[in-house]
């Protein structure tokens, strides 16, 4: 369902006090790079560290522990994915189907809705978000996700609920006024197009949330995220908050697929896509390959333009997501052979830092915040 168009000016963004705030759309009218003359001051003082579903590293991903833990760890920003009950409820999961995230399959009394389903394209058999009341999500538990790489979460498994967009909220609200600044919050609209051929459209929701917490104007501490594209040029007609474009490597926006348009991910961070987006979104979210890929043996590559052409029409970068096990670390900064081992994720982080971006995604906020000091010291 299009959202109504309130008003159509283009939000620019800056980085102040580490969060992502709307600011004048002037501040887009001279766009340049980080550190280039006539680059707005804002631009280059803060980086954004933001705690990817939480502290996933360290606790089982969207809990309200894991974004505690984030806060307290010095996250300017916590993450949750949303997705919606069947009564339209936004709640945190990374996808709609969640069986591996929660203890679903051992609840006897839902093996009945157990099925499968396509989803932009790819095929899920499990337990879906959709298909469950709030109250009935509310009976599971969550589990962590990658056991065999995050042991040491898997003590927490059952110890926390699936929490609502509204829960997290609140927890932002206690956790500011607790830690003395202002905690973001950096929602994900996951699956928009599906949820809306389920007539459980999100981003009315999402708004409606934000603003029912004073985070819909310019300042708040809130951004708005999606891997579609449709609904970031509808939010930008309704909301004056930084409006984040994620972009994959590969394939296409699932909005444009469902649509019949034949652009890819690969035509959206061209330049003249990026110019694009630029005219709705404020921020762009590539994966952390996009930035700087992989060589043939693994090891970090070379920095591709990506965030030089994405500053150049106004754009910050904030690419995802930066884990601390070996398992996603280049090869050369692995520690010993355990994938699980946790490698030296702060170099892969200053390797990020280094080329240029305005902040990043990271299961492991502690490193992020870090590895973000120790780049300032440097850069000083
Ligand atoms: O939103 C940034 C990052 O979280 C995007 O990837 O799949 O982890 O939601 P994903
Ligand atoms: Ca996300």
């Amino acid at each position: 369902m299009p959202l109504p168009r309130t008003a159509a000016a283009a939000t620019a963004v800056v980085l102040t006090a580490g969060s992502l705030v709307a600011s004048a759309p002037a501040a887009l009218a001279a766009p340049a790079a980080p550190g280039a003359p006539g680059a707005p001051a804002a631009l280059t003082d803060e980086l954004l560290v933001v705690g990817h579903r939480g502290a996933s590293a360290y606790r089982p991903e969207h809990t309200l522990a894991a974004y505690e833990l984030a806060a307290r760890m010095g996250a300017d920003m916590i993450e949750p994915d949303l997705v919606m009950t069947a009564d339209g409820v936004l709640v945190d999961r990374h996808e709609p189907e969640i069986s591996g995230t929660t203890d679903v399959a051992d609840h006897p009394e839902l093996a009945d809705r157990k099925t499968t389903k396509t989803i932009d394209g790819t095929s899920y058999t499990g337990w879906f978000t959709e298909d469950l009341t709030l109250a009935e999500l509310k009976t599971l538990r969550a589990v962590e996700r990658v056991p065999e790489l995050r042991q040491r979460n898997t003590p927490y498994d059952g110890a926390y609920e699936v929490p609502t967009f509204e829960e997290v909220l609140q927890l932002r609200e206690r956790l500011s006024a607790e830690l003395g600044r202002e905690v973001g919050v950096i929602p994900e609209i996951k699956h928009g197009t599906y949820f809306d051929s389920l007539g459980l459209s999100m981003e009315e929701a999402v708004v409606a949330a934000l603003r029912e917490h004073g985070l819909d104007g310019a300042g708040a501490p809130a951004a708005v995220q999606s891997f579609e594209t449709a609904n970031l040029r509808e939010l930008d007609g309704e909301v004056d908050v930084p409006l984040v474009q994620l972009t994959s490597p590969t394939g296409a926006p699932a909005d444009l697929v469902a649509a019949g348009d034949p652009r890819t991910w690969a035509d959206v961070v061209s330049p003249a896509g990026l110019a694009d987006v630029a005219g709705y979104a404020d921020v762009l979210g590539p994966d952390k390959a996009q930035v700087i890929p992989l060589a043939a043996d693994a090891t970090l590559g070379e920095p591709t333009s990506l965030v030089t052409d994405a500053h150049a029409v106004g754009l910050l970068v904030v690419p995802y997501t930066f884990r601390p096990e070996n398992e996603y670390l280049p090869a050369e900064l692995d520690l010993g052979t355990d994938p699980a081992a946790h490698g030296l994720a702060d170099a892969e982080l200053a390797a990020f830092w280094r080329a240029g971006v305005d902040g990043v995604f990271t299961d492991a906020p502690d490193t992020g915040v870090e590895s973000r000091a120790a780049f300032l010291a440097e850069r000083a």
